[in-house]
């Protein structure tokens, strides 16, 4: 079966990016992303690529090739749905904050209503292919919905997680580990996954493209970020130890990563993991072993976001105590607000929460973010609910220049790696802040000695200071 159009339900992280690499390597396939989100659409179709509504090294050139030829984003969900043979649902799937399952289980409202909106449009047969991360079994609740339409049409339900990483996603999408599709082992079923595998063979080796069942492939994902969190709450845990012992994280993670069995990646030691998927899929992993009465493998799960927690209030409370147990009405510095380097993406951000300790400690906090816009920030400490949007506005400010930021400072924190923290002028940020200075570097970027010679009093994260 030759695919010659697809649709994409969903134009965020995932199906934005996704689908421009997928449009720019099969420029025979007309790729349609489609939104509800109508300020979404018209950025992703700005003639100015700097206002695409997400930032990813690489995304500019890719869309610049693909947009208009092959690939166009729209609100038409419902055309875009009917010209479609295969559609690939990329929607937002949060931790539920209602109901059943309220703090843990995945919230499916917007699969269940894009599964609605196929079933209700499509006149032809389809292949309805998951990109968004589920629980096991979702497949089986989007099949009920499509088989029962009472039109004749016939749905396969394929299941194709996505495992790019923010700031990397265009490398991770031109030149992935791997790619995985589940599908249901009938003809068609086989069909189906065929149908897709071709799609990938055209820039991905054959290889690198693993077929399996429907139900292990949607494990596989919620496992993958259970297994690479899980790395990140071992090697901060062990930084707790390094503090009070003298060993030098940095030093053990180099030397477990170089046992091949180990490996060297994930165990950069930090403030701790945020982004929109970790606590989530763990949460979702959670709910779902408990749900089959699985005591122990969900309190095991549970522990990584646990230990993650800790790690932000201890940065935040390491702060506090080394600024004499008192930040009232101290200005405090935070360089970088995204959960990582590279992306303007700030869901479930360490920053938020090392924000809102700090804020109820009364401390004066002046971000400053290479890409985050200020409506964003904002936006993130109103969720929390912890105190007025006026009072947020009073106790943080947002600055566009980090020297400004850092203009009479008691401490900056470091919350994102960003490379261009490394090369700052710290001489003249320390010349400017109130002394003692201090640095509270989460990430570890920057040199120790060099910045205790400047004078700075500099805390990292698993070194003993
Ligand atoms: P996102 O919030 O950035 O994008 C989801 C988009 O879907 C939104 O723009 C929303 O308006 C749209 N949408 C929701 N319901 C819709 C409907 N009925 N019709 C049309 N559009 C609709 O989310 P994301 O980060 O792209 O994540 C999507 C999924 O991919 C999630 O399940 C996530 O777990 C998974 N995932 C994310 C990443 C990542 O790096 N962000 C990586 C791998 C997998
Ligand atoms: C993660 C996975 O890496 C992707 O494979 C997956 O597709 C994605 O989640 C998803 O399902 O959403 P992402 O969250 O974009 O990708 O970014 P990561 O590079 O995994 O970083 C996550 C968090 O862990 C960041 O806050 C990062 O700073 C932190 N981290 C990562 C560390 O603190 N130390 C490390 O060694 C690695």
């Amino acid at each position: 079966m030759r695919i010659k159009n697809i649709c994409c339900i969903g134009a965020g992280y995932v199906g934005g990016p996704t689908m421009s690499v997928l449009a720019l390597k099969n420029p025979n396939i007309r790729v349609t992303v489609v939104d509800i989100n109508e300020e979404r659409i018209a950025a992703w179709n700005d003639s100015e690529l700097d206002n695409l509504p997400i930032y990813e090294p690489g995304l500019k050139d890719v869309v610049k090739e693909a947009r208009g030829r092959n690939l166009f984003f729209t609100t038409e969900v419902e055309k875009a749905i009917d010209e479609a043979e295969m559609i690939f649902i990329s929607v937002n799937t949060p931790t539920k904050t209602y109901g059943k399952g309220k703090g843990m289980a995945a919230d499916l409202k917007y699969i269940e209503l894009s599964a609605r909106q196929i079933a209700k449009v499509a006149k032809s047969d389809k292949i309805v292919v998951e990109k968004s991360t589920l629980p096991v079994r979702t497949a089986q609740a989007i099949k009920d919905i499509l088989d029962h339409t009472g039109n004749g049409v016939r749905f396969q339900i394929l299941s194709n997680p996505e495992f790019l990483a923010e700031g990397t996603a265009i490398q991770d999408l031109m030149d992935p580990d791997r790619v995985l599709i589940g599908g249901e082992e009938s003809d068609d079923g086989k069909e189906a996954i065929d149908a897709l595998v071709d799609i990938y063979a055209t820039w991905i080796p054959k290889e690198k493209i693993l077929t399996t069942n429907v139900w292990s492939s949607e494990l596989s994902k919620l496992v993958a970020n259970a297994f690479l969190a899980q790395r990140v709450s071992s090697i901060n845990a062990i930084s707790e130890l390094c503090e009070v012992t003298g060993a030098d994280v940095r030093e053990v993670s180099r030397a477990i990563g170089m046992d091949s069995r180990i490996g060297p990646k994930f165990l950069q030691s930090s403030v701790g993991f945020g982004g929109s998927c970790f606590q989530k899929d763990i949460l979702n992993l959670v709910y779902i072993a408990k749900s089959y009465g699985l005591k122990e493998v969900a309190d095991y799960w549970e522990q990584v976001i646990l230990m993650n927690d800790h790690q932000k209030i201890r940065f935040a409370e390491n702060i506090v105590s080394k600024l004499y147990n008192t930040v009232s009405g101290k200005k405090i510095t935070f360089l970088g607000w995204a959960f990582k380097k590279d992306t303007n993406d700030t869901r479930e951000s360490a920053a938020i929460y090392v924000a809102d300790a700090l804020l109820n400690e009364q401390a004066e906090i002046t971000v400053y973010d290479p890409k985050v816009s200020e409506e964003r920030i904002y936006a993130d400490l109103d969720y929390l609910n912890t105190r007025s949007p006026e009072e947020n506005r009073r106790l943080l400010k947002v600055a566009l220049n980090p020297y400004q930021a850092c203009k009479s400072t008691h401490a900056v924190a470091i919350l994102t790696e960003w490379d261009e923290f490394k090369s700052y002028n710290w001489e003249k940020i320390y010349e400017s802040a109130v002394k003692p200075a201090f640095v509270f570097d989460g990430r570890n970027i920057l040199d120790s000695q060099s910045m205790r010679e400047i004078g700075f009093q500099y805390q990292s994260i698993g070194i003993s200071n």
